[in-house]
């Protein structure tokens, strides 16, 4: 079996080197813009971060505003808020600075500014009227690939439900990619992300929406994940594997956007929305079961993602090698310290039920899932997942 041939398009200019933050003034000039929102992760604050984007800003002649007030796992009121804000002084650009977090609620803030209502009445896909106002996102993580995705993901506050706004007028104009301002992600952030990453990819290339050019985008985001996630996580100073982590995040992100995720997402997604539990990790935790139970039913896929690792697979044959890719993600997770047990960060075992009707409302990824997953599999990768029987 073959993966379709499919169409491919890529909406964002990438620009992709070390200094670039320096280049964010410059770069949101060639937009046409010169008042922009400036949606920043608060923890960037203290690092610098923050102040060398503004600076570079204002030198290029720009004014505007920063919003700071980004949780993790965010809430649909926070991309309201930055929309207010965003609204107030007419900003013509948006620039999300951070993870996962900051750059999807900057990409609601930059339709929302040009759409009325609130965040909420665009959940779902292709609900986003008028484009927005251009966009630039500066990653700081290597891991959600949000820089070149159409996808905004918020939990509501008060159901707790996590859902994504999903519209091409997402894809955002402009990522801006330097390696630089990973180097001060600590551990366990570097290690969740990267995990995040990866899942995107493994999920792309076992996906039944995967086409030749997703696979082959997402077979090198494993690649370079495989070959550098651990020297990431336990040398965060050595700047060839931030740059490789970095690379694979955004190679992995562009893979996704076009053949979506699977069942590792969709049952990861109750995990954020109900008990917080950070998406990078909550995917780690995940995703070695989701390979287990999917290993019969993409032995192709699961073959290239082995050999992608490293693993020894020449010579086997396609049932071997599958295998080997199980194995190299389960030791990757085991080597960088993700947690075995959900009960030990704060998942109750209990609640089980309530997790997996919410999983199975996550549609997209639960049909680009290569086996079919129901109630009864869900149950089965999450009791593995609690550390099996
Ligand atoms: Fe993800």
């Amino acid at each position: 079996m073959t993966v379709d041939l499919g169409n491919f398009h890529i909406r964002t200019r990438v620009i992709f080197g070390l200094g670039g933050v320096s280049a964010l003034g410059q770069t949101a000039v060639e937009t046409g813009a010169y008042r922009y929102l400036l949606v920043a992760d608060p923890a960037l604050q203290s690092l610098g971060i923050v102040d060398a984007a503004k600076k570079s800003l204002s030198e290029a002649g720009l004014q505007g505003e920063t919003f700071l007030d980004v949780e993790p796992e965010p809430f649909l009121d926070g991309a309201d808020g930055a929309a207010a804000l965003g609204r107030s002084i007419e900003a013509q650009l948006v620039i999300g600075l951070g993870g996962g977090s900051a750059m999807d609620t900057a990409k609601a803030a930059a339709v929302l500014i040009t759409n009325e209502g609130s965040a909420e009445d665009y959940i779902g896909l292709g609900k986003v009227e008028t484009p927005g106002v251009a966009t630039i996102m500066v990653p700081t993580t290597a891991g959600t690939g949000a820089e070149v995705t159409f996808t905004a993901v918020f939990t509501n506050r008060q159901t707790r439900a996590k859902g994504g706004i999903n519209s091409p007028h997402l894809f955002p104009d402009v990522a801006l990619l330097d390696p630089e301002l990973t180097v001060s992600l600590p551990p366990d952030v570097t290690a969740a992300t990267g995990m995040d990453a990866l899942t995107h990819a493994v999920e792309s290339v076992t996906s039944r929406s995967a086409t030749v050019f997703t696979e082959a985008l997402a077979l090198a985001a494993v690649r370079l994940i495989g070959q550098n996630l651990r020297r990431a996580v336990y040398h965060g100073t050595d700047l060839q594997a931030r740059e490789n982590m970095l690379l694979g995040s955004l190679l992995g992100g562009l893979a996704l956007a076009d053949a979506g995720v699977g069942a590792a997402h969709a049952l990861a997604y109750p995990l954020g929305g109900l008990y917080r539990i950070p998406h990078g990790l909550a995917n780690a935790m995940l995703i070695p079961h989701v390979m287990e139970f999917n290993l019969p039913a993409a032995e192709r896929s699961f073959g290239l993602i082995a050999q992608s690792m490293g693993e020894p697979v020449e010579g086997l044959s396609t049932r071997l090698a599958a295998a080997y890719a199980v194995d190299a993600v389960t030791s990757l997770c085991r080597d960088i310290g993700i947690p075995s047990d959900l009960s030990a960060i704060g998942v109750p075992r209990a609640d089980m039920d309530t997790m997996i009707q919410s999983a199975l409302k996550v549609t997209r990824p639960v049909e680009n899932n290569p086996r079919h997953l129901g109630e009864s599999e869900a149950r089965w990768i999450y009791e593995q997942a609690f550390g099996g029987e």
